[in-house]
């Protein structure tokens, strides 16, 4: 019966993620992407289809009654990227197909056939790309079906196993790492760099509510819009970092640069004299600030190795949940088998009052209309009422002996 979903898809697991662009819709804007998609699933005879892309994952979920072949995967994948070649979607293209079909979009919503095992980021891409293709009119019952259960089922993975317990971010890790000095909120930080990583820690920094950050970074514009985040946050040039004065309480650093340029003279000119213990924070590779300062100075040098090897530990602590994650994800499969099924008898009985009211209007105007006339008022409306009430009984006795019968099926 869950023969008619299909989940067409080119993951991590097999594909290089320089790879991955080939094999998504590379449209500008909104509106031409639901016109490929509409245009997509006109031309492979699709009843409902859902589209998600992610940077190591590209989903096409569909329900559709025709075989998907071979040489279908290819037209399809064709469609989607005219420069394909059939070798690469051969390869690369896997597809899952009824009970396993369900069974993989419960394993991606719940994170555990992802990257990085336990990131929520994929149930929230789902639900995103779910939602679109729905305004757009692209889904129906049977995707609205599945998806609900597989929100469901993530999230009773995430509250009931710990496998997005422990942080795998090495920015997460490292401000962790940051908080356990308890730094007080209004203690001076001084960030190098203004890229993507140090945005991040940005992020980090607002939501504990740090307020003074005096970023320096090559490209201005950059620092500025990073230290614009904070009430009392100043942007300077990276060629001023030498002649800065104000003094530090947490240093971060993490450039592109490929030498440790924050060496003990620099550091020791940051410092401006102070004494007290500091905090430093590199998360360059290779690192920016040389470790001999974690010798030469009172500070506790937080590094991308150590964390790198914190969030190891960490990520195979959240893959040995993956066992018990799979057994719920197994009893979510066999409720969505029961939900399906009901469904399915709730449209195939959808006429059944329907036809049962037109049985008791024939009763009362053709087939006894002669006995009926021949009764006083009182008990023609008795008659009348006695057949509404059998009826508004009787037709909701197949639904609930069917879902009797299936719940007994199942258990
Ligand atoms: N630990 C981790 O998990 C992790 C994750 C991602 C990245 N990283 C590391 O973090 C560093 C930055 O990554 P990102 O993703 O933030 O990169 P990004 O977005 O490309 O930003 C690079 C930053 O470094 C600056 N920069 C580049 N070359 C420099 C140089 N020679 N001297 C001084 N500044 C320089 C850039 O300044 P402009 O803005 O002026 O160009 C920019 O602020 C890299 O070392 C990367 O390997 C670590």
């Amino acid at each position: 019966m869950l023969k008619g979903y299909h989940i067409l898809t080119v993951t991590h697991k097999n594909t290089p993620l320089s790879l991955m662009g080939s094999f998504i819709f590379n449209e500008a804007t909104e509106e031409e992407l639901r016109a490929k998609l509409e245009a997509l699933k006109a031309a492979f005879g699709l009843n409902e289809l859902m589209y998600a892309a992610t940077c190591n994952r590209v989903i096409f979920l569909f329900h559709t009654n025709r075989q998907v072949s071979g040489s279908l995967r290819q037209a399809f994948f064709n469609f989607v990227n005219p420069g394909l070649n059939g070798e690469l979607i051969k390869k690369h293209v896997v597809h899952h197909e009824g009970d396993a079909a369900v069974q993989h979009l419960f394993r991606v919503a719940a994170s555990i056939d992802s990257l990085v095992v336990g990131e929520r980021e994929i149930l929230r891409q789902l639900r995103e790309a779910y939602q679109r293709c729905l305004d757009w009119e692209l889904t129906g019952d049977k995707i609205r079906l599945l998806m609900g259960q597989a929100v469901i089922a993530a999230k009773d993975v995430y509250s009931n196993t710990r496998l997005g317990e422990k942080s795998v971010s090495v920015v997460s890790l490292a401000i962790r790492k940051m908080m356990d000095r308890h730094l007080p909120k209004s203690a001076r930080i001084l960030m190098i760099g203004a890229g993507q990583t140090n945005v991040l820690v940005a992020k980090f920094l607002v939501k504990f509510g740090f307020s003074n950050v005096t970023v320096f970074n090559r490209t201005l514009e950059k620092a500025r819009a990073i230290a614009g985040k904070f009430s009392n946050g100043k942007a300077l040039h990276l060629s001023s970092l030498e002649d800065y004065s104000g003094g530090f309480d947490c240093l971060i650093v993490c450039t592109g640069a490929t030498r440790a340029f924050v060496d003990e003279a620099l550091y020791s000119r940051l410092l401006n004299g102070e004494k007290d213990s500091k905090i430093a924070i590199d998360l360059s590779v290779p690192r920016n600030i040389e470790t001999s300062i974690s010798e030469a100075f009172d500070v506790k040098l937080i590094e991308v190795e150590s964390l790198k090897k914190l969030a190891k530990q960490n990520l195979s602590f959240r893959e040995q949940e993956v066992g018990q994650a799979q057994e719920l994800l197994d009893t979510h499969f066999e409720e969505f088998k029961i939900v399906f099924h009901t469904r399915e008898i709730e449209l195939a009985f959808r006429q059944i009052p329907r036809e049962v009211q037109a049985v008791r209007e024939k009763a009362m105007n053709e087939v006894f209309r002669k006995e009926l006339e021949h009764l006083d008022e009182n008990s023609r409306s008795l008659v009348e009422r006695m057949l509404v009430y059998m009826e508004k009984k009787c037709t909701g006795i197949p639904m609930r002996v069917a879902r009797e019968a299936l719940v007994a099926k199942a258990s």
